[in-house]
């Protein structure tokens, strides 16, 4: 059997089950997973999941080694570890090594979901259009007012396919860049104004006032890539015209923070506040999901892709900064964007 000194020095939970299927050794890592001491219990007590009983069994009565699953539950959440046992030739015991597999299985469901998602996405416009092409040929075939309304809708799901496609390929190329940190200097409060005139139509169509104001007193320059940071401020500023009170006034402002603790510096604190029916609560820690919106309905009705958000947090980590939504249902929203600014040099 090898020395405790060996298996504490494993950097894998490692256990050893003797001949007489009593546990005589575990490191630190396998006490951390079963949260109680083995040694000298029997396996049958000690493991209650017959597949790795089983596979135990198969190694002390002859196989040379074997694999299994086990799955334990952690704080709430699942864990799955693969176990791989294998007969120590010295004294038949069987050496049990556990791998955490639980983030590649997260990470493998994570892209079945999203691949799902956009299937889904797709196919909703896909299959009006469709129908829509049958009627033409068909019972609107010389009916030129159902045509012209028929292919105003077409043009508007040809249109949601367009923007879904767009903005998926926006998501991959941050996240593609997401190691890499930007170098160009963009001067925010210009940035905004852009933003806040090229928004203008859609703020005059729900009768919406946009007011940006800077605290800064002085040009507000952060490290940054300036179209992803434009993408981040338009998607935040045309939700909050979207989904905030039809009449009522959106509002941005930015302050410097002399000190933020997290970027041991300066911070531009830049929020984008409305008047809306607000956000409940259960909903926050989801907004910046995929696909992810509070009223499905609401959203694609609003020609909404469901991937602004996610964007806007990936383009903010990319920049070290912070996103912060805060909402008070009933009576609007605000979110808060922190960025670092280079030390006043
Ligand atoms: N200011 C807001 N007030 C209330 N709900 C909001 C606000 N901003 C976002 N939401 C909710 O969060 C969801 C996700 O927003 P996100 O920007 O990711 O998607 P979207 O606006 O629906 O689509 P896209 O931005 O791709 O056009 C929205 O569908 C909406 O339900
Ligand atoms: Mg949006």
């Amino acid at each position: 059997m090898p020395s405790n000194e060996v298996l504490q020095a494993l950097p894998v939970p490692v256990l050893v089950v003797g001949r007489d299927q009593r546990i005589t050794a575990q490191n630190d890592g396998a006490a951390g997973i079963f949260e109680i001491d083995l040694v000298g219990r029997h396996v049958a007590t000690a493991i209650r999941q017959p597949a790795l009983l089983e596979a135990i069994e198969a190694v002390l009565s002859g196989a040379a080694q074997a694999d299994a699953r086990l799955v334990v539950s952690k704080h709430g959440r699942e864990v799955l570890y693969d176990v791989h046992l294998a007969k120590l030739a010295s004294d038949h015991s069987v050496l049990l090594t556990f791998l955490d597999v639980s983030p590649h299985e997260e990470a493998g469901q994570m892209r079945s979901d999203f691949v799902a998602n956009v299937s889904h996405e797709l196919r909703t416009p896909l299959t009006a259009l469709s129908g829509f092409i049958e009627t033409l040929r068909g019972p609107a075939r010389n009916d030129p007012d159902a045509r012209a309304r028929f292919l105003d809708i077409m043009e508007r799901e040809a249109g949601r396919m367009n923007r879904l496609v767009t903005d998926l390929l926006s998501l991959s190329r941050v996240e593609d860049m997401g190691r890499m940190r930007p170098t160009d200097l963009v001067e925010l409060d210009q940035v905004i104004l852009m933003i806040v005139n090229a928004l203008s139509p859609a703020a005059k169509e729900r009768n919406v006032e946009v007011r940006f104001h800077s605290d800064a007193g002085q040009p507000t320059i952060v490290v940054g890539d300036r179209d992803q940071l434009t993408q981040v401020f338009t998607n935040l500023t045309e939700n909050a015209i979207k989904y905030g009170r039809k009449g009522g006034t959106v509002q941005i402002t930015m302050k410097i923070e002399p000190m933020v603790p997290v970027f041991k510096g300066p911070g531009l604190v830049v929020t984008v506040q409305d008047e809306g029916e607000g956000i409940d609560p259960k909903h926050l820690g989801r907004l910046t999901e995929r696909f992810y919106r509070v009223d499905n309905h609401r959203s694609r009705e609003l020609g909404g892709t469901g991937l602004g958000l996610a964007i806007v947090k990936h383009i903010v980590n990319r920049h070290r900064g912070r996103l912060r939504i805060e909402s008070t249902p009933g009576s609007g929203s605000c979110f808060t964007v922190l960025l670092p600014m280079p030390d006043s040099a």
